[in-house]
Parts: structure tokens; C-alpha cells; sequence
């Protein structure tokens, strides 16, 4: 038998597969959903009935994402098509643009953030050991692509199809990991799709590579859903019509009584397995800034092919969301992942100017891929549970303040380092930092500088004698100057995953009334791979802040987004001249405007489009009925970061 092997194939002898770890979807964000149907799918969720359908945008690793997603979903999805990374360059950067610089907009390229380039160093890094041995990267691709597509052929129907495109260099390898898995019975029943590419072909020494192959899979040969789609012939021809004879046992030509050859007019043929599809032009309106972005053309021609309307369509590497775009537009219900922060905005952006669009969620695994990635990066020995999950946490903590390049210190409940005169408290992995936290951190901040337990030595007398004093801490000027002999000042940093709303706004009345400086950093989601950060320099950003004037008259409530702050690090120096005024770093803002602590559901929403590159930043909602309402208004930057605000209004 003949049979691809790699390295990591087989253990003792035995075929490895992929983590399997279910973890629970948390919905984000809703889109384009009615106030009536989301009534509607709670009152069945509460009768126990199920509810209504939505398209799922999913932000996440494959890896985490596939396996959760079998429980509910092995065996019924319809059609897969994924368009996995082969390069990193092209596959994680993306075409960022500061928009109104000078007539057009300034265009820069974003490098890979620390999470893709991690994805990057899973799918093809070698260790320097491996190596040594004769490990490629090759041999990662392939067990990282065979892993992927083990789940993948799970979650196929048995009428299913899976569609992989694949580049010329890649196309042996995966057509070997393919084979190895979907078996090779009826080899003569397998067709591929053979994509030609309407390019110039450029003058070199070697034959252009103007052609890209998709491999087609059907979960079982024969039972597959098939449609021949027709196209139009390139010259209407005219053309004998032909029937099979049962007698001859041959398709001949048919003939009218008086014995001539009966002919029509071809206008049509059946579609073939090479297809010509013109890339998507470099200046075209539907270029989204993905280098990778697929003709949603292709897409149409296989969804077609190889789905009904209504059935189910799945890619795990949708990037710009195409093939999510292209489903909705045919009436499929679709999945479509991405790891990328900018793929899922742009996919979001995408997918909110096709007419009709139905609702759709944002999910992420949030909370639960950071618990299972604690649990499996730091083990424990404790005794008990609880002991196993104290050693867990301080060794979480350990690493984050490693990487924020602070140290460590002990004897405090909230406060867990000192970094340039400011204590750090590090956030749990599954819990947002609430108001009562950063009220609780604040406190012991003064108490540990007012205690002289801040972490460098004991604190002289009288330094700081106002610390539990509310007077004399008055007069001691403001916490900018509240700095005791150790250099450490009233001032805390909070690295966090998530906050609550508002807290940014909390922490001014924290600064004014307990003189203590609070800043909130955003511990990144890059640092859930421990080996990614051996490489990258981590960086904690500030939360963005964000402005927003409400003014109620009657029902009527007008919004105006008047300050958008984010920290522009990641933008290269030649780029971020062009910015004149910091509305041009929001490239969409979004409004739900009855908040109630749960869900963001985006309700109405501006974004930049190549075509309409200008953004309105006011906007107006009439309310049905007066009252009090908690609007949150959400803003993606042009790298796709989000930044929320919440107000409280009162209407009529
Ligand atoms: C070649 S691009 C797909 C482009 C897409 N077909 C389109 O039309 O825009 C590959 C995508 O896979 C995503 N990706 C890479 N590794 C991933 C992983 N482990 N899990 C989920 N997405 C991943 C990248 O962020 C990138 O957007």
C-alpha cells in the first residue's frame, strides 16, 4: 500500500489525532437581529424548544474551535470549503489604510500579530532537536493540516462534500493526507477542481503559476449532492441534437422525418472541473485587504455544485469571509471562523453590506480557552483541587508579570507586582475586572504604600502618613507627587482580559477621590502560547478611550462619537503622520441602544467601505416608549481592535 508518512504520524505504532477539547461557545455580539426575534428565541430557549437558526462568526483557533463544535454539529455539515495558510506573509498581514489622508487613503501593511505568527510557528516550527533529526516544516503542515481535517470529515453529512484549496507546492502533500484519510476506494470517482487563473503570464524562465488546484473530498463517493450547473458557451453555436439508440448502443444524431439531421442553437454547456475565474482586481471596490482574498465567483460555482439552499456550509480559515458572504448571498446557512482580529471585522464588515442579510452572532470561546490553555500550560501537584488551583494561578501570574517585565511580590490579596514605581495587579483568566475590583486594587494600593509593603523595602517614618487618612492625604498634593522613598507611587497598573464597562471611566472618579492613578492594560491574546512569547516583544496596550455625547429630546436621542484615543504603536511611523485627527483611526462604530448586561446586539451600525471610504459620527434613534436605557456604543479601530462605552440615557 502506498502511504504519506510524517513525522508525528504514528506513536507506538498508532495514528495521533487532534486536541479534542469541547469548550462552550460564548456569543459576543449579535447582528441584524430584531428586538422581536430575539424575544421570539428566548421565549423557545425557556420553553425548551429549540431555537431559530443563526450564522455563527466564530473568533478562534481551529484547533479549539473544531473539536467544539462536533457535539452539536458531527455529521451535519453539508458542504466545507477552507483555504488554509501556506505562507505567512501573505496568509497573516493584512493592508490596513488610514483613511481621509490627503485624496485617498494612506495604505500600510499590518504585520502578523504575536497570536498569528504563533499559529504560524503551530502549522509549520520546528524544534532545533527535531530538526537535528531531519524534521521539515512539511512534516508540521502536514500534522497540523491532517489534524484539521480529521475533525473535519467528522462534521461532514454523509451526502457531504470538502473542499481544500490547495497551491502548487503543496498540492502532492495534501492530496496524500487526503487520501490517507477519506481512504481511496473508487480512485475513478474522484474528480479535483482545477482553477486557472486570468492573470498576465510574465516573462521567466520557468512555466507561469497561473493555475491553483482544489481538491474535492465527498465524505462517501456516490452519495454526495451534485447540481451540473450550466454556463454560457463562449460562441452560440448550432449543433446536432443527439439521442442514444438502443439498437446501435450509441448516442447518435437525431433526425427529422424527412431524414435530415435536426440541429439547435447552443447557447449553453455543462460546466467542467477547470475553471476560469478572474482574480479580484488589486483596486476593486470588493478588495477587502486581505492579499488572500478568494473571487467569491469560485466560491458561488462550488456552493452551487455541491449544496441545496439552506444546508449548512463551514470554512475554518474564512479570512476576508468570503465563503460566509457567498453562502448568504445563495440562502446557506454558514459557520466561518478565523483566528485573525482582522479577518473576523472584515468578514463582519463584509457580510453587513449584502442586502437581506440575515441575523448572524460573533462567539468566541473566551473564557474557556484561556481556563483550558491555564490548566495545560501550568500543572500542578496539590493535594486537593483547590491547592492544585492556587499553584496554577500564582504560576499564571508569574508569567504574566515575566512578560510585563515586572516583579513579583507577595503579602497582598490584589497586588501582585511592582513595574517603575507602580504596583500590578494581574487579572484571573476567566473573569472580567469588575468596578468593585478596581475600587479593592485601589485600596490596597494606598494601604500597601501608606504600609511601606509595596514591594521595595520598608517605607521610613512618616513618608506617606496620610495613607488612611483622607485630610492629610488631601494635603499631600496630587498622586502624581504621592510618591514614598522607594520611588513607589499611589499608582496601579490593571492588566486584564476583559473589562467591564466602563471601567476607564471608574478609575477618574477612583484618581479624584482616592488619589490613586489606575491604567488598564489589555493582556494580549498573543500570550496564550507559552513558546510565542519566547520569540515576540508582548506588548500590554492601554485600554482605548472613547467619547460620546448624548442629547435626549422627547423620544429622540442623538449620538455623537466626539474622541476616539487608542495607543498607535502598531502603526509604522510614515503612516501615522497622515493622521490629522483621531476620528480617522475608527473605521466602524456600532449601537445597541438598550443595553441590558448581556450581549452587545449591534443595532445600528457606519463603517468605511473602499467605495464610501467617509464615516458619519452622529447618529439618531427614536425610542417606542420613555424612560431610562443603557446604550453601549462599540468601536473597531482600522486594525480591528474594539473599544466600548457605555451611557446612560433618559428618554421622553
Ligand atoms: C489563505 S487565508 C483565507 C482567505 C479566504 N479564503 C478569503 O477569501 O479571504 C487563511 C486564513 O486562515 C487563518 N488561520 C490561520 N491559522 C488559523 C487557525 N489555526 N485557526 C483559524 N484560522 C486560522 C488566517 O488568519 C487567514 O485569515
Amino acid at each position: 500500500m502506498t502511504e504519506l508518512i510524517w513525522d508525528g504520524k504514528y506513536k507506538d505504532g498508532k495514528k495521533q489525532g487532534p486536541v479534542r477539547i469541547a469548550l462552550p461557545f460564548q456569543t459576543i455580539e449579535t447582528v441584524n437581529e430584531s428586538a422581536q426575534d430575539r424575544r421570539r428565541n428566548l421565549e423557545l430557549f425557556a420553553s425548551g424548544r429549540s431555537t431559530e437558526w443563526r450564522n455563527r462568526l466564530i473568533w478562534g483557533d481551529k484547533k479549539y474551535v473544531l473539536p467544539s463544535l462536533l457535539a452539536e454539529l458531527a455529521g451535519k455539515i453539508d458542504l466545507i470549503y477552507i483555504d488554509p495558510p501556506f505562507d505567512t506573509g501573505a496568509d497573516f498581514s493584512f493592508t490596513a489604510t488610514i483613511p481621509e489622508a490627503d485624496s485617498e487613503g494612506i495604505e500600510f501593511t499590518k504585520q502578523p500579530s504575536l497570536l498569528e505568527q504563533k499559529a504560524y510557528r503551530d502549522t509549520w516550527g520546528v524544534d532545533p532537536e527535531d530538526r537535528q533529526r531531519g524534521v521539515t516544516s512539511t512534516d508540521r503542515y502536514i500534522k497540523w493540516f491532517y489534524e484539521t481535517a480529521i475533525i473535519l470529515r467528522e462534521l461532514l453529512a454523509e451526502n457531504g462534500t470538502l473542499y481544500v484549496h490547495c497551491n502548487q507546492t503543496m498540492l502532492p502533500f495534501l492530496r496524500g493526507a487526503l487520501d490517507d484519510l477519506f481512504g481511496l476506494e473508487k480512485p475513478h470517482e474522484r474528480r479535483d477542481l482545477a482553477l486557472r487563473e486570468q492573470t498576465e503570464v510574465q516573462l521567466s524562465k520557468l512555466l507561469p503559476r497561473d493555475w491553483e488546484c482544489v481538491l474535492v473530498y465527498a465524505r462517501s463517493i456516490g452519495n454526495q449532492t451534485f447540481h451540473h450547473q450550466l454556463v454560457p458557451v463562449k460562441e452560440v453555436q448550432q449543433q446536432a441534437v443527439v439521442a442514444w439508440d438502443p439498437i446501435a448502443k450509441k448516442r447518435i444524431a437525431k433526425r427529422d422525418e424527412s431524414g435530415d439531421i435536426i440541429y439547435e442553437t447552443r447557447t449553453e454547456k455543462l460546466m467542467g472541473s477547470v475553471w476560469t475565474i478572474p482574480i479580484v482586481h488589486p483596486i476593486a471596490h470588493e478588495r477587502t485587504g486581505y492579499d488572500t482574498q478568494k473571487p467569491e465567483p469560485l466560491l458561488e460555482g462550488i456552493l452551487k455544485v455541491s449544496s441545496n439552499e439552506g444546508d449548512l456550509v463551514l470554512d475554518c480559515f474564512v479570512g476576508s469571509g468570503t465563503t460566509a458572504a457567498v453562502a448568504e448571498k445563495l440562502g446557506r446557512r454558514w459557520i466561518a471562523c478565523d483566528i485573525g482580529r482582522f479577518a473576523i471585522h472584515t468578514a463582519r464588515k463584509r457580510l453587513l453590506g449584502i442586502r437581506g442579510l440575515k441575523p448572524f452572532v460573533v462567539q468566541n470561546l473566551g473564557k474557556y480557552e484561556r481556563q483550558a490553555w491555564q490548566v495545560a500550560e501550568f500543572p500542578s501537584n496539590g493535594k486537593n483541587y483547590l491547592e492544585e488551583q492556587h499553584q496554577r494561578e500564582a504560576a499564571y501570574r508569574r508569567f504574566i508579570l515575566d512578560l510585563y517585565r515586572a516583579t513579583p511580590i507577595a503579602g497582598h490579596a490584589w497586588l501582585h507586582g511592582t513595574k517603575g514605581g507602580r504596583m500590578v495587579h494581574v487579572a484571573a483568566v476567566d473573569a472580567p475586572v469588575t468596578q468593585a475590583d478596581v475600587k479593592a486594587i485601589a485600596r490596597e494600593t494606598w494601604k500597601a504604600i501608606g504600609t511601606g509593603k509595596g514591594g521595595g523595602g520598608e517605607k521610613k517614618e512618616g513618608s506617606f502618613a496620610g495613607a488612611q487618612d483622607d485630610k492629610a492625604r488631601k494635603a499631600e498634593g496630587s498622586f502624581a507627587g504621592a510618591q514614598d522613598d522607594r520611588g513607589m507611587k499611589a499608582a496601579v497598573d490593571i492588566l486584564g482580559w476583559e473589562f467591564a464597562l466602563e471601567v476607564n471611566e471608574l478609575a477618574k472618579n477612583v484618581a479624584a477621590e482616592s488619589r490613586v492613578d489606575v491604567s488598564f492594560k489589555k493582556i494580549p491574546r498573543e500570550v496564550l502560547e507559552k513558546k510565542a512569547v519566547e520569540q515576540g516583544d508582548v506588548r500590554f496596550f492601554e485600554l482605548g478611550a472613547l467619547s460620546v455625547d448624548a442629547k435626549a429630546k422627547g423620544r429622540e436621542l442623538t449620538l455623537k462619537v466626539t474622541d476616539f484615543v487608542i495607543p498607535t504603536d502598531d502603526i509604522p511611523e510614515e503612516a501615522r503622520k497622515a493622521i490629522k485627527h483621531r476620528s480617522q483611526l475608527i473605521d466602524y462604530w456600532a449601537v445597541d441602544w438598550d443595553f441590558k448586561d448581556d450581549t452587545f446586539h449591534n443595532q445600528w451600525q457606519a463603517y468605511r467601505t473602499r467605495k464610501e471610504p467617509k464615516i458619519e459620527l452622529e447618529t439618531k434613534y427614536e425610542y417606542k416608549e420613555g424612560g431610562k436605557y443603557q446604550v453601549v456604543v462599540k468601536v473597531i479601530d482600522i486594525l480591528g481592535n474594539d473599544t466600548t462605552k457605555t451611557v446612560e440615557v433618559v428618554v421622553g
